[in-house]
């Protein structure tokens, strides 16, 4: 169940898209909410690495890692490594994300672990822990057999996508979480602000969309593929 489309159309609005994510997750951060600290007396700079290294991190370099295979005209084992090295930076980027998060609640002395948003994002980060470690194991080194990789191909791609999938919808809610919070607190619903958050939220959703529209459709060229799967 292939698209009959060349995948570069798809990944080319993406990196449109990625880039806008990345720009406008940043001014928001940044210009809006005062910037990005580690240590800081004001603790929210804390909590602001959060959606900044959850959005480049998990959601748009996990989605450039799982683009390389239709976008690169690469040889297959060039791109299996870029695909493990790529996954290896976004699952750093969201546990010192995450770790950002409990570090602003616990200095802040806020529970951990109460929304629907923390406990999503939990099970994601230790499936994509998984993921990235059977993947490595299978499909690198030392390498299942034959059988075991061509069995196992499938559900890579398959559980891949559903948890890059809930990565974003994750992603969505943590940015409604915190518009919500920071409208409590007095934010004008209809201001600049309010606007960029909800849009940054929307291309979010977009850029997942084209990432996943990118394995669905054909590669851009075919280097002596051997894969034990053709595209959903
Ligand atoms: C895939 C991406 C994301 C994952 C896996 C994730 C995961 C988490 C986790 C595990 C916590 C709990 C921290 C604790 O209990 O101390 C948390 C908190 C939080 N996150 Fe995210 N997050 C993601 C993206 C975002 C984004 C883009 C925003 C946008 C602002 C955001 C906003 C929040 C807020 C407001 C909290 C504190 C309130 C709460 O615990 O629900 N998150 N996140
Ligand atoms: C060391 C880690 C990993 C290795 C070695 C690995 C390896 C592979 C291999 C060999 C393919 C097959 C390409 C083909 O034959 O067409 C693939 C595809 C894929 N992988 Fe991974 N993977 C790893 C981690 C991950 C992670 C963490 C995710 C997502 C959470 C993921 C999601 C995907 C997806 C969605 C595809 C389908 C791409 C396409 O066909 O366009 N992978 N991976």
């Amino acid at each position: 169940m292939a698209i009959g489309v060349n995948a570069l159309a798809f990944v080319a609005v993406a990196q449109v898209l990625a880039l806008a994510g990345v720009v406008m997750v940043l001014v928001w951060c940044i210009y809006f909410m005062g910037g990005l600290a580690w240590e800081a007396p004001k603790k929210s700079l804390i909590f602001n690495i959060h959606p900044v290294l959850m959005l480049i991190g998990l959601v748009i370099i996990g989605g450039e890692a799982i683009m390389t295979f239709k976008a690169l005209p690469l040889k297959k084992e060039v791109k299996k490594i870029i695909h493990m090295v790529l996954h290896a930076i976004a699952l750093v980027l969201g546990i010192i994300g995450i770790y950002a998060a409990f570090k602003f609640h616990n200095e802040e002395s806020i529970v951990n672990l109460y929304s629907l948003h923390s406990w999503l994002g939990m099970g994601i980060i230790v499936l994509y822990g998984i993921q990235w470690i059977y993947g490595f194991l299978i499909f690198l080194f030392p390498g299942g057999s034959s059988a075991v990789r061509s069995e196992s191909l499938p559900w890579h791609v398959i559980l891949g996508l559903i948890l890059f999938s809930l990565a974003v919808g994750n992603a969505v809610m943590g940015f409604l979480e915190k518009l919500v919070f920071l409208e409590t607190y007095g934010l004008a619903k209809f201001g600049a602000e309010a606007y960029l958050v909800n849009f940054t939220a929307v291309v979010t959703v977009l850029y997942g969309v084209f990432v996943v529209f990118s394995v669905l459709s054909q590669p851009v060229v075919v280097v002596e593929e051997e894969s034990a799967y053709t595209a959903l």
